[in-house]
């Protein structure tokens, strides 16, 4: 059993993919984590970020796995922890010149399938259902106001990131929705067999509670 759940930064895919995954019992599968590993594996070589032709070649050469853990999944790159590195929004700002590229996403498409083999899993991403698990079970598309958005995230930032402001993370986060919605490989968009889900006032208990209803 495969349950996708897409939608916009910030409007709670990943807190309620992990809990549902908990509660069933399947495994979480984050397909942002493999363009951020991705995006900080080509950071930390200093290639060329318009290069596709080395881009290439160094995807070949990465390996990006999720392992589980108590504390949760981990995200490993050639076999190093990068769960917290893969966060800053230095990676975050560079990752739409992997994200653009149909021959990069291809070989990240691999790994995510790959990771799902032989269990059930809820995969949460931008084109989980459309692309990567087209014969999904269930598909969910996720969606909530952009100043709720913002502020979730920005509250989540403020743990990590020094100096950060509420704006700042707004007009990021307005870039990264035109970014993610209108680039031609694998847009964001929700499918005919989608249901969707506003979640601007619902806690992600609720939200949770709902999918499960539906599942
Ligand atoms: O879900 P996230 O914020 O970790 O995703 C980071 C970026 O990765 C997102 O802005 C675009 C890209 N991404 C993608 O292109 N396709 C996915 N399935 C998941 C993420």
């Amino acid at each position: 059993m495969i349950i996708t759940i897409d939608g916009p930064a910030g409007s709670g895919k990943s807190t309620v993919a992990q809990t549902l995954a908990k509660r069933l019992g399947y495994r979480y599968i984050d397909t942002g984590a493999f363009y951020r590993a991705f995006t900080l594996k080509a950071m930390r070589v200093g290639v060329n970020m318009k290069d596709e032709a080395l881009l290439k070649q160094l995807l070949q050469e990465t390996k990006i796995e999720l392992r589980n853990s108590e504390g949760g999944t981990r995200v490993f790159l050639d076999g190093k922890d990068v769960s917290e590195a893969i966060r800053t929004p230095e990676v975050t700002g560079n990752i739409h010149y992997i994200a653009s590229r149909p021959a990069l996403r291809e070989r990240l498409v691999e790994q995510q399938r790959m990771a799902s083999e032989g269990v059930s899993a809820v995969a949460e991403g931008r084109d989980t259902g459309t692309v990567v698990f087209p014969g999904a079970e269930r598909k969910f598309y996720l969606d909530a106001g952009v100043e709720e958005r913002a502020r979730r995230r920005y509250l989540e930032l403020l743990e990590t990131t020094k100096g950060i402001t509420y704006q700042d993370v707004l007009e990021e986060l307005k870039k990264r929705d035109e970014r993610d919605t209108s680039r031609e490989a694998s847009p964001l968009k929700m499918g005919d067999d989608f249901i969707y889900f506003d979640t601007t006032d619902l806690t992600s208990e609720e939200v949770v509670e709902a999918l499960l209803k539906k599942i």
